[in-house]
């Protein structure tokens, strides 16, 4: 396995030749990181989910490089998940649509439905177009992290996470810090009214702007199966709580307003929404590299991003 920092466009066109000859490439996103695998290679996604730990019933999602793919990998698109796609594509969206003929029992964990995203960060958005050069015709790439752990938003957390497991030829491509930090909004396109399965940046109120009615059951228990939904995920080794406070020797995440408890060890001082997703995932790292057996959070409150960052903090303190 090798790094590649801040990869040039003739190490992305190797990273894509990479996949297509069966290895994996973890690579940025404007969300976290994803470990890919070519989508239409079985023994590829195998190697996802082993690497990752993940049970093979578990959806992976699929990258495309725009939203001109959609119909390789999805039929019987609704109108309003186009409108979506043209909205809000390249970026931090994931629509589940009826599945096409190339998307395969082992890429839906054997579910009618597919999962797919035009990311937004460049080296991703080139190596997916790259690799369509090559004859591919997705990525598919779960969160670049051991299953149930922290999702990785940079690449040294992705070699923390995975590097015992990669083999000769998988890649990691180093793009920086991630700029949401926080997984895609996850949507539910099957039926005639959307779903939100998972909150996001892409926000409940940014999709009432696009569509009349909305059925949020992203915080209740859904018939799909997605590891995301779950509530045992997203956990470091630190037992994370809700709290306003935290005592002396325990980590301590709020927004930079509120002041650090006596002897407490601050790990992020975000002082907007935007900002508390983008160092939340990095501060659980940071307290167990530290360390800490304990993490407390004290949650930001509102709507929009604020409900998406509840989400995880809530499934954080959950543990494995
Ligand atoms: O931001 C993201 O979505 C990141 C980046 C890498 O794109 N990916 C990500 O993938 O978070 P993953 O596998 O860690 O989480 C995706 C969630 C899982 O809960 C999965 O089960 C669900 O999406 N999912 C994928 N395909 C699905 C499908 N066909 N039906 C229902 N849920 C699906
Ligand atoms: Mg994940």
């Amino acid at each position: 396995m090798e790094i590649i920092n801040n990869p040039t466009q003739v190490e992305i066109k190797k990273a894509a030749q990479a996949l297509k000859e069966g290895h994996l490439v973890a690579f940025p996103t404007e969300t976290v990181y994803g470990l890919g695998a070519d989508a239409t290679n079985e023994k590829a996604v195998n190697r996802v989910y082993s690497v990752k730990g993940r049970p093979t019933d578990h959806p992976l999602i699929v990258h495309i490089s725009s939203i001109n793919q959609l119909d390789k990998w999805a039929v019987d698109i609704p109108e309003y998940a186009i409108k979506l796609a043209e909205e809000f594509w390249p970026g931090p969206m994931t629509l589940i649509l009826k599945r096409s003929e190339i998307a395969k029992d082992f890429i839906t964990g054997s579910q009618e439905n597919i999962g797919l995203r035009v990311p937004s960060h460049l080296v991703a958005l080139e190596l997916l177009s790259e690799f369509e050069k090559l004859g591919g015709f997705g990525i598919a790439a779960p969160s670049a992290n051991r299953f149930g752990a922290v999702s990785p938003t940079t690449a040294d957390a992705v070699f923390e996470e995975l590097a015992t497991y990669l083999t000769s030829g998988d890649l990691i491509l180093d793009g920086g810090n991630s700029e949401i930090g926080i997984e895609s909004t996850i949507i539910d396109c099957t039926s005639s009214k959307l779903s939100i399965l998972r909150p996001g940046a892409v926000t409940y109120e940014m999709l009432a702007n696009i569509v009349n009615e909305i059925i949020d059951r992203s915080l209740n228990i859904n018939k799909i199966r997605a590891p995301g939904l779950l509530k045992k995920h997203y956990s470091p080794k630190a037992k994370v709580a809700l709290s306003d406070t935290a005592e002396p020797g325990e980590g301590f995440i709020a927004m930079a307003n509120i002041k650090t408890p006596v002897g407490s060890i601050r790990l992020a001082t975000p002082s907007t929404l935007e900002e508390f997703a983008h160092v939340f995932y990095s501060g659980l790292r940071l307290g167990d590299q530290k360390g800490l057996s304990s993490i407390k959070v004290l949650c930001p409150i509102g709507e929009g991003l604020a409900i998406a960052i509840r989400d995880r903090v809530s499934k954080a303190t959950l543990g494995k």
